[in-house]
């Protein structure tokens, strides 16, 4: 399986440290950010790699991941040109991810503790569809959140005022390459963005949405106060990390 790592992004709500600079090569306790979710993928079997990020930032990326060697992964660039949202940015994919291949994506802002190399080979079985990782959490209106009914997941709702569960689904997916027809029939939603949220809401309805729940703690790194969070959970786990 190949892995995704979405690393574009304006990143304002961590202004000014964003102002100039790449969120995802923030420091977070000893590493870069990205060192993060490029050792889950790793350590989930998973060393094809490719990275987007806008073309301001290119360059700092390829300066410290290089091709990935010192990593033992190898990985492959590409540039999302517009801020078309997170279904846009995995559209780029199509090309590297072979047309019956399966893949997973992770929101490079996105930091846990679990591993994901039993979820990845649960999906390698799965026949087709998409997988996505549930957390709890305290405030889901931030995220987007999964209408279970038992134990399916029939809807998924972006950011909804009165949320239904008290899930947030993270920017942890897993698809099948069915995902690039899906996103070419969307529309950009009211913020102009191609949503996830939409495109996993097309698997939902046509029965092929999965899910799992994160058991460990789970960050979207994306503010001040959460990127302090991040960082004190991840110092005790720094050693393991690349
Ligand atoms: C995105 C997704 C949302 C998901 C979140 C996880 O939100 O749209 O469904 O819960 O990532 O980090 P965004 O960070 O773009 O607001």
């Amino acid at each position: 399986m190949k892995g995704v790592v979405l690393a574009g992004g304006t990143g304002t709500r961590l202004h000014p440290l964003t102002k100039i600079f790449n969120k995802h090569l923030l420091p977070v306790g000893k590493y870069p950010m990205i060192n993060y979710s490029i050792q889950k993928l790793r350590d989930a079997g998973i060393t094809d790699i490719l990275l987007i990020t806008n073309k301001q930032s290119l360059g700092w990326f390829a300066e410290y991941l290089g091709g990935g060697e010192d990593w033992g992964v190898n990985i492959t660039y590409k540039i999302q040109n517009e801020a078309g949202g997170i279904a846009q940015a995995v559209s780029l994919a199509e090309g590297f991810i072979h047309p019956n291949e399966k893949f997973a994506v992770i929101l490079g802002d996105n930091l846990f503790q679990d591993s994901i190399k039993h979820i990845v080979e649960q999906f390698q079985l799965q026949e087709q569809g998409a997988k996505v990782l549930l957390k709890e959490v305290h405030d889901p209106r931030r995220y987007g959140v999964p209408i279970l009914e038992g134990t399916v997941i029939t809807a998924i709702e972006e950011k909804p005022e009165h949320p239904s569960s008290t899930y947030a689904v993270t920017g942890i997916y897993l698809f099948d390459a069915a995902v690039f027809e899906i996103i070419k029939t969307q529309k950009p939603s009211k913020r102009g963005e191609l949503e996830i949220t939409d495109v996993n809401n097309v698997y939902a309805a046509a029965g092929m949405l999965k899910h799992e729940f994160l058991t460990g703690w789970w960050i979207d790194a994306g503010t001040h106060e959460s990127l302090l969070h991040a960082a004190l959970f991840l110092s005790k786990e720094d050693e393991k990390c690349l």
